[in-house]
């Protein structure tokens, strides 16, 4: 039976139907429109193989926490403290298991000890909570649907990848654990010239929409292919930490007043 997380209003998952769509820019981005728009967040990593938050927020360990025990513990009380960067507060198995340690493979145990992981963290009191789920519907996705009470989730796809949320098995993974779907951000949308900001439209339109009508998904915003975009996050700086105006984060800041107005 899902349960809510104490202290944390609204449980929001960021999830894609396959990897490489830009997700978790995306959810780093959000996650600082939103505090900057004077909601307390928080951002836990649930990709437990390539956790890149941590090296998104420009923060990283080098070795795994000596006494990380994550099951079978007798104390349930939150233990691990949450890293403060950039207004967020952020948790990311990046920082539990060390850049060069290996983790387990047996699904059943990385769904628990993710769900586990995620209650441990001493959150504190928060608006938002999101969670960068790892592509595709398998754990830890399951077990955080069936332990973790989620209000909203938020599907990152391109242009190209539109099509594949109706086989993806992400919206069914979603809707048979009762989770609303706010709707899809559409990532690299289209490119912003970098000499002189025109939108070229790089891929075909029609075939996009249709997509979203089967599904009834409601689009919340486009975010476009962007130089600043991609430099800024592969070195530690956000665009939406690094730049205070624009179209590029205009567009984030919109997405984010949206998914407010839907969790309120
Ligand atoms: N809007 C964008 N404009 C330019 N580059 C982008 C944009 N979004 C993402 N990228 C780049 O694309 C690459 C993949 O992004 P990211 O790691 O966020 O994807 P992901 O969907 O989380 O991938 P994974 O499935 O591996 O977790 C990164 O190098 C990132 O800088
Ligand atoms: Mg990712």
């Amino acid at each position: 039976m899902p349960r809510p997380l104490p202290g944390v209003g609204k449980v929001l998952a960021v999830a894609s139907g396959k990897g490489g769509v830009g997700k978790t820019t995306v959810t780093v981005n959000l996650a600082l429109a939103l505090a900057q728009s004077g909601a307390r967040v928080g951002l836990f990593d649930a990709d437990v193989y390539g956790p890149n938050i941590p090296l998104m927020l420009g923060v990283h360990r080098q070795q795994g926490t000596q006494a990380y025990v994550p099951i079978a513990r007798a104390d349930p009380k939150p233990y691990i403290e949450p890293v403060f960067r950039y207004g967020l507060r952020m948790m990311s198995f990046g920082l539990l298991v060390g850049e060069k340690d290996t983790v387990l493979s047996d699904p059943p145990l990385i769904g628990r000890m993710v769900s586990q992981t995620l209650r441990d963290v001493i959150w504190g009191a928060l608006d938002y909570l999101m969670i960068d789920f790892p592509p595709g519907s398998g754990e830890p996705q399951h077990t955080l649907l069936q332990t973790v009470q989620i209000d909203g989730a938020l599907l990152v796809t391109t242009p190209q990848d539109l099509s594949l949320l109706d086989a993806g098995r992400s919206l069914g993974m979603f809707h048979g654990a009762s989770v609303p779907i706010l709707g899809v951000v559409e990532n690299m949308s289209y490119l912003a010239c970098p000499h002189c900001g025109e939108r070229v439209e790089v891929f075909h339109h029609s075939e996009r929409s249709w997509a979203i009508q089967d599904q009834a998904l409601e689009v919340l915003g486009h975010v476009p292919m962007d130089l600043a975009i991609s430099r800024g996050i592969d070195a530690g700086h956000p665009l939406l930490q690094a730049q205070p105006t624009g179209p590029q984060v205009d567009a984030f800041r919109q997405i984010a007043g949206r998914i407010r107005a839907k969790l309120p």
